[in-house]
């Protein structure tokens, strides 16, 4: 297959998915270089003393419509901003007396030690923020010991992400309509190394998002942003997500890889109960932050159901309005294995590349050690829900 031709319909089968195939032809050539690192200067480096301060500086570098794009939501963004005041009505109930010269962060998932419950959720064309992208990504995540999951849709495909980076990766999937696809998506995945598939089941079709797409669609018709995931195996007639899915897809992905399976987007009790009946190996709560459908619950306030509807036969992961250490506290403490991040790392990658994202794990293992600390939690086990209320 002609590798230019098939560049040209990944870029038409994206903008159709987002619904704005029609518009595009009307848009001039733009450049990446043209929209990052316009307005930053060295001596705005500071010190970071939280996740909020390298989102002010990916404001400036990154210009307004990385940012809408990043920051922005479904509709009028309320499900955005209930993820994150959620966490602001449960409150901490400390301990005293309790040794916490060590504390360890370590957590099990999939038969796995890993360092910290601290993941990084898959982000899409994270070129628009830094031109280094999934790559800067990837190899901060290996520097600080977190994992981190791969977007279907990444810039650079997850071989490319593992190769330069040496990062055992997770990968994301949405399901194409043509199982074919699906099918060498999921080869490509396990080529890279990825031992869990997450497979995103909120997405049947995308939300309404009014605020930040026209740059996004430029940089794709202008050629400079790719789906490399798909180079080279689209096919015409075949759609990026599949609005006809049913559950009868875990036992086809059972049959088409050997990857551990990992349902992100469920927010009820029903939909656990029926992950634990279809057999899949872990569940991310998650509203995709707020993206797909406006006016859900906030990803906190969902928790409590689907852990008590598990009681921990498989892991529990969460995602949606994490920006603090007792954020990720009290996400453990109501009964995730591990939580998400989205946006924080992504404001780290905007202001500064691979250091940027380093900055912002730092910022936040360091803020959740502290919090253990002041909770008297010297390690993950012991967070319970005994430690919070309110919620
Ligand atoms: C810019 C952006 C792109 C995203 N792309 C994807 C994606 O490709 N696949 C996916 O499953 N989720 C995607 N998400 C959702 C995230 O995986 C995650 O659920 C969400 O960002 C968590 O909320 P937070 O940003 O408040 O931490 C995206 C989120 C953002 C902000």
């Amino acid at each position: 297959m002609d590798p230019f031709q098939n560049s040209d319909l990944q870029r038409r089968k994206f903008l159709e998915w987002i619904g704005l195939s029609g518009l595009a032809l009307a848009f001039p050539a733009i450049s990446l270089s043209g929209c990052q690192s316009s307005r930053f200067h060295e001596d705005e480096k500071q010190e970071f003393k939280n996740v909020f301060d390298l989102e002010g500086l990916s404001e400036k570098v990154m210009g307004k419509d990385a940012i809408d794009y990043l920051n922005g939501g479904a509709d009028d963004s309320k499900t955005v901003k209930a993820n994150v005041v959620a966490y602001q009505k449960i409150q901490i109930r400390a301990r005293r007396l309790i040794d916490v010269s060590t504390i360890s962060t370590k957590v099990e998932l999939f038969g796995q030690t890993y360092e910290t419950p601290i993941i990084l959720s898959p982000v899409g064309f994270q070129k628009f923020f830094h031109q280094d992208g999934e790559v800067a990504t990837a190899k901060a995540s290996v520097k600080k010991q977190h994992q981190m999951i791969v977007s279907s849709v990444s810039n650079y495909s997850v071989n490319e992400i593992a190769a330069q980076s040496q990062a055992d990766l997770w990968f994301q999937l949405y399901p194409t309509t043509n199982r074919e696809v699906t099918k060498k998506l999921l080869e490509r995945a396990e080529k890279a190394g990825c031992k869990v598939c997450v497979l995103t089941v909120d997405t049947p079709v995308i939300g309404n998002r009014e605020r930040g797409g026209t740059t996004l669609t430029k940089l794709i018709y202008s050629k400079e942003l790719k789906m490399g995931n798909y180079e080279g195996i689209l096919t015409e007639g075949t759609g990026i997500d599949d609005p006809g899915l049913t559950w009868e897809i875990i036992s086809w992905l059972r049959a088409n890889c050997d990857m551990k399976i990992v349902l992100k987007g469920i927010v009820t009790r029903e939909d656990a109960t029926l992950a634990l009946e279809y057999g899949v190996d872990g569940i991310i709560v998650s509203n995709h932050g707020g993206r797909q459908l406006e006016s859900l619950r906030s990803t906190i306030e969902c928790l409590p159901e689907i852990v008590e509807e598990i009681k921990g036969r498989i892991p529990v992961l969460i995602d949606g309005g994490i920006r603090r250490g007792t954020d990720i506290f009290k996400a453990l403490a109501i009964g995730a294995n591990a939580v998400c991040i989205g946006r924080p790392f992504c404001w780290g990658l905007g202001a500064l590349g691979q250091e940027g994202v380093e900055i912002a794990l730092d910022i936040l293992k360091a803020e959740l050690i502290r919090d253990m600390q002041l909770a008297g939690t010297p390690s993950i086990e012991k967070i319970t829900c005994d430690f919070v209320i309110g919620f």
